[in-house]
């Protein structure tokens, strides 16, 4: 009988964690911070053919791949079923079917196994993978969360408790990234097609910053930006104009991404925190990791940056979020259910 209040707290827990909020299904485990395996099936390429997520494409390709995934998780990191101590899961925010398919297997796991089952937020998860890249960090610190659903600079004070210092009022920076690339008829997802081309322009041309002006609070927003990229593409091309459409991206890239960096270290100045790290899809973008590799080193402060892969989805994170709910002994009741849309402020600050 599955019971979470009859759990032991260890050391250096075996955590294996399941993702599926979105086109991948990812399980990863680790031991403490450590990642002992890491796997993913994506369903992104059939997907594109689409030119984004469809959420039962997503939800079938999940079943199919969920079993799988799991499998080679535990094989490669040369663990038995026996040997996990827990089983993290992605609850929300996500897709719903897609959700339900990596929550019902991570139930059934930890039901089986008799460990305690783990409710991991998205959010969090993407903010927990700066542990993987340094298992020696500890809050307080600032953190720029980038992603598809969400962008914000958030204060983590501690392993589990965060105030979010800024947001954006509308698109999510990935989210722009995605409808800039639609624009100009680059593939899905965006954001790599986007920082692709942008390398090979200059960023000439003026568009308005995802920075609101004249705001009492620091706040993004990216609807502007978007509009002021169709209107450019679209006036020359009714003009019979070709668009310079390298230089689209890399001015659109600078103008999306350089308040995020800039504001983000600012932060840290203004709360003398020593410590900056970034989390989410958008955090993989070279263009963004060097302005915040120099704005950092400019103002002495050391940046966490996790590796690419550990950047957009995947299952690693959400092990590493685990590990503080598990330390911090929120185990979650097999009635736990999914939840498509989570707000930003009720993701970090409940
Ligand atoms: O974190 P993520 O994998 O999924 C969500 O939780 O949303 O983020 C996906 C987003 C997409 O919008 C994608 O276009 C963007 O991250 N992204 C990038 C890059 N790689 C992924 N945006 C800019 N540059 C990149 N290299
Ligand atoms: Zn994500």
């Amino acid at each position: 009988m599955y019971d979470k209040s009859a759990f032991k707290i260890k050391n250096n827990p075996v955590i294996l964690g399941i993702e599926s909020s979105c086109d991948e299904t990812a399980c990863a485990v680790l031991r403490g911070r450590k990642i002992l395996s890491d796997e993913i099936i994506s369903s992104a390429a059939v997907q594109a053919q689409y030119g984004g997520v469809v959420p039962e494409i997503a939800s079938r390709a999940h079943t199919d791949a969920v079993d799988e995934v799991c499998r080679r998780a535990v094989k490669n990191a040369g663990i038995s079923y026996g040997d996990i101590d827990a089983v993290a899961v992605t609850y929300g925010a996500g897709l719903l079917g897609a959700l339900l398919v990596g929550l019902s297997f991570a139930k059934a796991l930890a039901f089986t196994l008799n460990v305690p089952l783990i409710a991991v937020n998205h959010i969090r998860g993407h903010i927990s993978a700066a542990y993987l890249d340094d298992d020696t960090l500890k809050p307080p610190f600032i953190t720029l969360l980038a992603s598809g659903g969400h962008t914000a600079i958030l204060h983590t004070k501690s392993f589990t408790e965060f105030e979010v210092l800024a947001s954006t009022s509308d698109d999510a920076a990935g989210e722009a990234f995605d409808k800039c690339a639609r624009v100009l008829g680059l593939a899905y997802p965006g954001g790599p097609n986007v920082q692709r081309l942008a390398a090979q322009g200059d960023a000439n041309i003026n568009f308005p910053s995802a920075l609101v002006k004249n705001s009492a609070h620091t706040q993004f927003s990216y609807s502007g930006l978007k509009t002021s990229v169709i209107n450019y593409c679209h006036n020359l091309e009714q003009k019979g104009e070709v668009v310079p459409r390298a230089d689209v991206a890399a001015s659109f890239q600078q103008a999306a991404l350089n308040p995020l960096a800039d504001k983000t270290v600012e932060f840290a100045r203004r709360y003398g925190v020593t410590t900056v790290t970034a989390g989410g899809g958008v955090i993989a973008n070279d263009y963004l990791r060097g302005r915040l590799l120099q704005k950092c080193s400019q103002s002495g402060i050391k940046l966490i940056l996790p590796e690419k892969r550990y950047c957009t989805d995947n299952a690693a994170m959400i092990a590493s979020e685990g590990y503080n709910q598990y330390m911090a002994g929120n185990f979650a009741d097999m009635d736990l259910n999914a939840v498509a849309a989570i707000p930003l402020k009720q993701s970090v600050e409940q």
